[in-house]
């Protein structure tokens, strides 16, 4: 089993057509009702757009003007007022929604919480007061670094019922990845938990956020709010360090939503790039609820009696968008784990599934490749009959993966939503419509509607059917990105100067490379930048190289993605030592550590290859095609003479 590869997924011609129950019930349902609805969307886009945010929303004031394009800067419902922790309480409470499930959760020592619509607005409001008592008015940035309970979907709400936008850190970051991403987004306050259960272990979440403020490392932050969980030992510093429960406790459930302007920022939220420090991506309130709700509402054919269950972390944005926002606004039951399946409980997915009737389940395929090499016996001792769709983001499925899902998982009866989508863009961009738009194993089918998609060469030409090129939208959405936090440069220069704008056109390049075939469906190949994916987590070679780097045996250090059967990708670094410093077992292990250290156990490197030189192009740059072929055991491809010393791809491939 592998990535797909050109070839494979060439011959890939396999059509699966909706089913009929499924199709006759669900909200689009047909081909011709997709085509009519994108034909409609592409002619205005702006109507289009504005009749559903009437429809769908809440607002407390009307828009004066739907869409002001800048390019690139969008602004979406100009003058509109709304509040997004509103749209996903406060207006379920006047139906019959108020006594529904809106968040079940699931603890990994199996303990279990289940939140009405009318409780979830209870804690919000709560810890919206409670913040304000710690100071946090409308504007201040609120960073998160939190384990998978309520409690953090809980802080996300209350942030942006206040109008205090959030930064969440994923939990298994580094504290000084941390202490970085704080710092860039000048946060005041951090909420975090004493630990957080994760596998058989406990980690330290609290003790993280200590060491990354230590020595007034992060001078903005001034208190810190923690959730008791693992009930760790942590210390408290006195004055800075408050219990969550203690102050929910003193604080009123009488909290107004804030009415907030359209484009005030909701949350900024880091990813890895091509070079520098992960860049922050800034989501605006407006665009953002109306593009999550409507994408969820269609590509899940969201009903609801469904209970809905994605797997990811709320530090991600998967975990945003799907897990908190699109299924709240939706007034959907949303299932949250904090759970993930390993050797010592590898049913624990199915057992969830069989427990709480999912009926629709979204995951990655890097989960669904564990599964399938764990054996069909382990779900099919499940009952997972309740299942209608399932769900794939994070990378390019392989067919057998996508087959595997199809028939193991959903009894060959559930459409598979392949969902392409990203940090940047907010929700999903090429997705079926379960109902309407028939699958083929591997593509992610077609745009939503409203979403200009396209593959063109480096000059922003259109390539013909099954020609490979950049993936780019040449539209603006109400999902997209509004800038990099503190750096509109940056942000022109990654995403709309890569295909240089023709006639002050300007497209959005996605950084992946795909192609369309003869009925128009996309085929998403992966990152074209020097961006890797383990296990669905995106990260920057460059981030991983400067974390080397650091480290003060290593000269240089090059970084690569090597093909993995399980995680789609493993990080493979080249080192080169200082001269006082020779290789060694031990120093790889330290080098290994030392990234963990840096970064977080996500990019801990599988391999480390320690070389007397890299190879570089005579102008000095690092030939990272080689260096690609040469981790993955590949023949080289391209032309080597442009290299400088041809010897030292001879000393690399020994070892
Ligand atoms: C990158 C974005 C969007 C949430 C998870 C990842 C890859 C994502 C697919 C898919 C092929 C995919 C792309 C993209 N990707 N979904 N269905 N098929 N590739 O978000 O960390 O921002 O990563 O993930 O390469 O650019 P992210």
């Amino acid at each position: 089993m592998s990535q797909p590869t050109i070839e494979s997924v060439l011959q890939e011609k396999r059509l699966f057509y909706p089913p009929q129950t499924l199709a006759q019930k669900a909200q689009v349902k047909s081909m011709a009702d997709y085509q009519a609805l994108y034909d409609k969307a592409t002619a205005d886009p702006q109507a289009f757009w504005a009749e559903l945010a009437e429809q769908e929303l809440h607002w407390f004031k009307k828009w004066d003007q739907v869409l002001d394009w800048q390019p690139p800067f969008a602004k979406w419902f100009v003058g509109g007022k709304l509040n997004i922790s509103y749209n996903c309480l406060d207006r379920h409470l006047t139906t019959w929604r108020r006594h529904k499930a809106a968040l079940i959760w699931e603890g990994e020592p199996g303990d279990s919480r289940t939140l009405t619509y009318a409780q979830l607005h209870r804690e919000v409001c709560q810890v919206a007061n409670a913040l304000k008592s710690l100071g946090i008015k409308k504007g201040d940035r609120v960073g998160l670094y939190m384990p998978m309970v309520p409690e953090a979907a809980i802080a996300m709400l209350a942030c942006a019922r206040i109008g205090a936008p959030h930064t969440v850190v994923f939990g298994g970051f580094s504290a000084e990845a941390l202490k970085d991403r704080l710092n860039d987004a000048e946060a005041k306050l951090v909420i975090t938990a004493d630990g957080g259960f994760r596998k058989d272990k406990t980690i330290a979440l609290k003790a993280a956020v200590d060491a990354a403020l230590e020595d007034n490392g992060v001078p903005s932050v001034k208190n810190v709010l923690v959730v008791q969980r693992t009930k760790q030992d942590v210390s408290m510093e006195a004055g800075r360090d408050h219990w969550w429960h203690e102050l929910q406790a003193e604080a009123s459930a009488d909290c107004p939503a804030e009415e907030m302007d359209a484009e005030d920022v909701l949350f900024i939220l880091y990813t890895s790039g091509t070079t520098g420090k992960p860049k922050g991506v800034v989501h605006t309130i407006g665009g953002y609820n109306l593009y999550t709700h409507m994408t969820l509402k269609w590509a899940f054919d969201l009903k609801d009696t469904d209970i809905y269950w994605c797997t990811a972390d709320v530090g991600w944005i998967t975990g945003h968008s799907y897990i908190v926002y699109g299924p709240l606004s939706n007034g959907a039951t949303s299932l949250m784990y904090e759970g993930v399946p390993r050797p010592s409980n590898p049913g624990c997915f199915w057992d969830m599934v069989e427990k709480y009737g999912v009926n629709i389940f979204y995951t990655a395929p890097t989960a669904i490749r564990t599964f399938l090499k764990m054996g069909d016996e382990i779900p099919k001792a499940r009952d997972l009959s309740s299942l209608r769709l399932l769900g794939t983001v994070g990378e390019p499925i392989n067919p057998e993966a996508w087959m595997w899902y199809h028939h193991v998982i959903g009894g060959g009866e559930c459409p598979i939503v392949d969902t392409w989508w990203q940090t940047e863009t907010g929700g999903f961009m090429i997705t079926p419509l379960p109902g309407a738009i028939p699958t083929k194993p591997g593509s992610a089918t077609k745009p939503f509607p409203g979403i200009l998609a396209d593959v063109v060469d480096i000059d922003g030409n259109p390539v013909g059917a099954n020609e490979g090129g950049y993936l780019v939208i040449k539209h603006p959405w109400p999902g997209m990105m509004r800038t990099v936090y503190g750096d509109d440069d940056r942000f022109r220069r990654t995403y709309w100067e890569h295909i240089p704008p023709q006639n002050g056109q300007y497209v959005y390049f996605a950084g992946d490379g795909a192609r369309k075939d003869e009925d128009g469906y996309f085929w998403v190949m992966g990152r074209v930048d020097d961006v890797i994916s383990v296990s669905g987590h995106r990260l920057g070679t460059m981030e991983i190289e400067s974390a080397l780097v650091s480290h003060p045996a290593v000269a240089e250090a090059a970084v690569v993605g090597r093909k993995d059967e399980i995680k789609g990708e493993d990080v493979f670094a080249f080192v080169t030592l200082e001269d006082t410093h020779s290789p060694s077992d031990e120093l790889k292990q330290a080098l290994k550590q030392h990234v963990v250290a840096e970064i977080g156990a996500i990019a801990r490197p599988g391999e480390i290859r320690f070389a007397e030189a890299l190879p570089k192009t005579r102008s000095g740059k690092i030939i990272r095609r080689f260096l690609r072929n040469l981790a993955s055991g590949e023949d080289l491809v391209g032309d080597a003479s442009t290299m400088e010393d041809q010897s030292v791809l001879d000393k690399l491939r020994e070892g």
